[in-house]
This record gives C-alpha cells, structure tokens and sequence, in this order.
C-alpha cells in the first residue's frame, strides 16, 4: 500500500526511534535528571540576544506584506547582505544571484542534489557521515558512493576518493566541521582533493559538483579557522544554515551559495530556484529571512560547547577511551572498546547513558557523543562514564 523504499527506509533508521523510546523509559523510571542523554544535535542554548531583538522588532513593526510570497530564492537585500559577508569572508565575488535562500541546510541539500542529478549519478560521501545524506540523494534519484576517511584524522582519505570517481561521479559532499566527528578539513587535504578532481573531470570531461555542507562552519574551537571551500574548488556549492550557529533548528533557515565561476552558473541557479519552489519549499520562511539578515554577525557562544568538549574529552581520554580532539561542531566520536558498536552502546544503556553507535554514520567501531546538554549534566554523567569504562577498558 505504501512505498516500498519509505518502508525500508524507515526501518534501516528504526534505531533513533529506539534510541528515543529507550530515553523515555529510563527517564520515567529514574527522573530526567539521572538519564544522560547524549543522541540528539539538538542545539540546548537559547538564540543569541540580537537574534530575539531582531524578532521582536519585526514582529512589532508589523511592515505591510511582510507575510506575503516572495520570489522563490528569497527577498533580494537579504540576499545581498548575505553575500556581502560571504565575500568578505571568502574573498570570492559572490553577489545576491548567487543566493537562494532555503529551508535549512537539509532543504539546500536537496535542492542541490535535486537540480543536478540524472537517474543513477553516483555522488561521494566520506564515512563516517550524517546519515541523512543517503536519504537525501536517493530522493532525486542518485547512487550513494561511499568512500572511507584516513582513521588517524577523518579526513577523506584521499587515493581512496581518487579511485572512486568514475565518469558517473556528479557530485561529492563535504561536511566540515564534521557530523559527527568534530574534525575540521585542513587547506592542505582540500587543496589536495581539488586537484584530485581537476585531473578526474579532464580526464572524463565531467563536471564534478563540490557541495560544502556547513551548519557548524561558525562553531569551532582553538582559534581553528575553516578554509574557503568556494576559494579551492571550482565548482562548488556552500550550503549552510542558521539551525546551530544561531540554535535556531526549528525554524528551518538557511542557504545556498553557488561559486560564481561556475560553468553557465545562472542556468544551475535558476534550475536550483525553480528546485525550491517545486519540492514543496516554495521559499525559505519570510519572517526569518528577515531576522538573520539583522544577526548576520550573531553566534552563539562558541565557549559554551567548548568547555563542554574540555571536559567529556578530557575525562573520556583519561579513562582510556581513544578519541580524536574535536576541533568544531559539538560532537565526539570516541572508538568503541569492542567491534560491536551497536552492543556496546546496548551495554551503557545500563549505566543511563544514551549515546549513538559509529554504525549509523556508517562507521562501525565507534559511537557518538552529543554535547547538546548542559555542563550540569556532563559533570553529573561522568560517573557513569567511569563505570562502563571500567565494564569494558581493562
Ligand atoms: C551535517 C549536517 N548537515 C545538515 C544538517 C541539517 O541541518 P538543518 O537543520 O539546517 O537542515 C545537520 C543537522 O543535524 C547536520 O548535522
């Protein structure tokens, strides 16, 4: 009665459901406060102050037609704000054409894909990698192509990414900082991968799409600085949104931002506005277009989540637990102390730990932390943390 491929998707992603309930339970059993549940990227901080204010001002001033449809890649200024910043920012020549404006990155996402792919293009993934990717490119028709990341760093590995590439690749996704690793791509290994690329395309006379999928780019750590992507490839594509950088997830915000020098770049821009409107988006919600246009310079406190990963990392680290020092988003992912990720994350069920196995990211061995609770909560979690390592770290 129902699409086969819903129904099996739906149960290739049954464990967050299971995940959820298994909150549930435990958090009517013990209280909420004794379960530490690590599974959701739902951002916990308010929006910051100038992000309300902008709302509230809106809101008040009440503007004739400020409720109305719009041309479907959203209001021009805010588009030219926003590319102004971009240009700043990346020093590419990015103008209000080169904006759409869209719901969150996962409606940008599919827009893309959307406007790209022919039936069974193939488009590359790293592992581990949010899951939604795959469900994404299937939607428009595309053949996920996973290629493995260099353990030591996650970065792609990079004769890997050179061996998957047939004349059939469309498109490659990057996602950095990372979901769910936390690890941000050095210039050198994205350097590195665009000539990968160039030498790939001229050999098949294909176009290879870079999309740069980066809703943490403006939550990092240390100093760390993201490089450019639309600087180092050609023909790339940011998607971003404001869901974590301004904790604004619900109200689905954020956009596209095409390289200029594209080949015949309005056509794609136009195919991707035409994209937006006809998977239902129709535009970006109008109230937030306007609100993020006034907090363009708005993040959250980065700090928050940082002394977050201080502290898990550190306490994870000192257990025995391996794991890479995240350098952004608000992520760990630690190896799991036995090959089976998804019972070992089973087993810490025991000890009220909700946490997400490396499996589901298509990376088996490991399991992912979310630091989307509060420090109260991590500190209060790190007993529990202390007896699992003991179960399972001689
Ligand atoms: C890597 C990655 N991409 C895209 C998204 C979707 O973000 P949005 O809420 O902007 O659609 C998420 C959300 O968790 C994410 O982690």
């Amino acid at each position: 009665m129902f699409s086969q491929k819903v129904i099996e998707n739906l149960s290739r992603s049954s464990w967050i459901r299971a995940m959820f309930e298994e909150g549930e339970k435990l958090r009517k059993i013990h209280g909420p406060d004794k379960v530490f549940d690590f599974t959701l990227g739902n951002p916990d901080p308010e929006p910051p102050k100038g992000v309300k204010e902008a709302l509230n001002n809106l809101v008040l001033e009440e503007k004739p037609g400020m409720h109305r449809y719009m041309n479907n890649a959203g209001y021009p200024d805010v588009r030219e704000k926003l590319a102004n910043q971009i240009k700043q920012e990346s020093g590419v020549e990015v103008t209000l054409e080169n904006i759409i404006m869209t719901c969150g990155a996962a409606g940008g996402l599919n827009v893309v894909l959307k406007t790209i792919l022919n039936p069974d293009d193939e488009v590359i993934i790293f592992a581990p990698f949010f899951a939604e990717y795959t469900f994404y490119i299937d939607n428009h028709g595309g053949k996920v192509v996973v290629v493995p990341t260099n353990m030591s760093t996650f970065e792609p590995d990079l004769e890997a990414f050179k061996n998957a590439i047939t004349p059939r690749t469309k498109a490659v996704i990057i996602n950095s900082p990372n979901n769910p690793t936390g690890v941000v791509y050095s210039e050198e290994v994205l350097k590195k991968m665009a000539e990968v690329l160039e030498s790939k395309e001229n050999e098949f006379s294909t176009t290879v799409f870079v999309i740069s999928d980066e809703p943490y780019v403006k939550l990092v750590y240390d100093g760390v600085k993201v490089p450019s992507v639309l600087k180092i490839f050609k023909n790339s594509v940011v998607v971003n949104s404001y869901s974590k950088s301004l904790a604004l997830p619900g109200e689905r915000i954020g956009y596209i931002a095409v390289n200029p020098a594209i080949k015949d770049v309005a056509l794609f821009t136009a195919g991707m506005i035409f994209c937006n409107r006809t998977l239902g988006y129709v535009n970006a919600p109008a109230l937030f277009q306007k609100v993020i246009a006034e907090a363009l310079d708005e993040t959250v406190d980065a700090e928050i989540y940082r002394e977050r990963r201080d502290m898990l990392y550190n306490h994870l680290t000192n257990l025995g637990f391996e794991c890479i020092k995240p350098q952004g988003a608000f992520y760990l992912f630690p190896k799991s102390p036995i090959a089976d990720d998804v019972e070992f994350i089973r087993r810490a069920v025991n000890y009220n730990l909700l946490l997400v196995p490396g499996k589901g990211f298509g990376c088996p061995g490991y399991f992912r932390i979310s630091y989307c609770v509060s420090l109260e909560t991590i500190k209060n979690s790190l007993p529990a943390f202390e007896a699992l390592a003991k179960e399972f770290i001689k």
